[in-house]
């Protein structure tokens, strides 16, 4: 465990009434890594945070934080430090002495507190603002500074549960690049909570999806998103289209599900223990961008469907079709002006390869 940051091992809380908010939580984060948290509101990401933060105690498990059982320690003595939505910053200290307040604690003298601060500001680019009190401030200023607060101690790990959250659009874009840069340069480990797709995806190294209680997968951005594990997944992250059939036979790594009568070509990752039986009920997913509109005769897989609508994102286009009752089709597509316009009603083939389908765990 070495140069493992953190390591949850079986990790579990259910709250007092019964409320199972994690459950058998497994995961192990490396040293400088950027890890996301990503779930729906209350599926329990706070409360593994907590619980690695030391505020919570958990039921069951393990928790290791550089190579030491920290299990039973209090936050203090954990080396890790914790920044909220909600800033939580001093209103009556100036953006210096919020900042300095943990160094303070520990009883370092003032001039190398002077110096610490300083350099934190710095990094920050709030070394202009240090006399300012937080009401004086932005909302972005403010979230420096409570990043700054958290990080002062130089601590191995930092937690921070949805720090973008109470931010607009575009300063939430613009803090997304500075927290990427801050933690590439200071080399600590940061664990994000959040519940946006877009942070998770563009800041994290690792993203631990989670949905009621349990892990669904840890993987990067990429492979979360190319290769989703399970249903939820695949309905959860991008824009994935999301069949159910029955598994006929299979061939090497394809798979060949039924559904309605047609036969699909589905790809099986052979990394797990999914259950392959022919006859057993199963769902697989293609993403949107890997269907192809029109009849082709290299791919493995063909619909006929009914065009319904077209759901515009700038120069992205999701082209909706109507396969069977009430199931649909989202292509998309980038559109230049040249392309085929469809009339509603109008009937469409729809293609994707064998490789663009995941056969999912349910
Ligand atoms: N102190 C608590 N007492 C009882 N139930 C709690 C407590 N804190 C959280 N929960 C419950 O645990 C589940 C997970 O909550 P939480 O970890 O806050 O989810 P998330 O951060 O993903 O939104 C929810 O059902 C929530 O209501
Ligand atoms: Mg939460």
């Amino acid at each position: 465990m070495a140069d493992l940051d953190v390591v949850l091992i079986g990790v579990s809380k259910t709250f007092e009434g019964g409320v199972h908010a994690v459950i058998d939580f497994n995961a192990e984060i490396e040293h400088g890594e950027f890890v996301a948290m990503l779930g729906p509101s209350g599926c329990g990401k706070t409360t593994t945070l907590r619980m690695i933060g030391g505020l919570e105690e958990v039921t069951e498990g393990k928790i290791y934080i550089a190579g030491t059982d920290v299990t039973d320690l209090p936050p203090s003595e954990r080396d890790t430090a914790m920044m909220f939505q909600s800033f939580a910053l001093f209103p009556h200290r100036t953006v210096h002495q919020n900042v300095e307040f943990s160094l303070k604690v520990k009883g370092i003298e003032r001039r190398e507190r002077d110096r610490q601060v300083g350099q934190m500001l710095e990094m920050v680019s709030l070394d202009p603002l240090a006399d300012r009190y937080p009401r004086d401030l932005s909302g972005g200023q403010q979230q420096r500074v409570a990043l700054a607060r958290a990080l002062i101690s130089k601590p191995t790990l930092l937690l921070l549960d949805e720090p973008l959250g109470a931010l607009d659009y575009s300063l939430r874009q613009q803090m997304m690049v500075e927290l990427k840069t801050i933690q590439r340069e200071l080399g600590i480990t940061f664990i994000m909570v959040t519940h946006s797709q877009q942070e998770a995806m563009s800041l994290a190294d690792k993203v631990v999806v989670m949905s009621d209680a349990v892990i669904q997968q840890i993987g990067t951005s990429r492979e979360v998103y190319e290769a989703p594990r399970t249903r939820f997944v695949a309905d959860f992250i991008g824009n994935n289209n999301v069949f159910e059939g029955t598994i006929r036979s299979r061939s090497g790594s394809i798979v060949f599900v039924e559904s309605k009568g047609r036969l699909y070509y589905v790809r099986a990752p052979n990394d797990d223990d999914r259950d392959i039986r022919n006859g057993r009920p199963a769902h697989f997913s293609v993403r949107a961008d890997l269907l192809h509109t029109g009849a082709r005769s290299d791919m493995a897989n063909q619909v006929e469907a009914t065009y319904v609508a077209t759901e515009f994102l700038g120069s992205l286009e999701t082209d909706v079709f109507e396969f069977s009752p009430g199931k649909y089709v989202h292509v998309e597509q980038h559109r230049s002006v040249s392309d085929r316009v469809y009339e509603v009603g109008e009937r469409e083939t729809i293609c994707w390869p064998a490789e663009a389908a995941v056969l999912l765990l349910d």
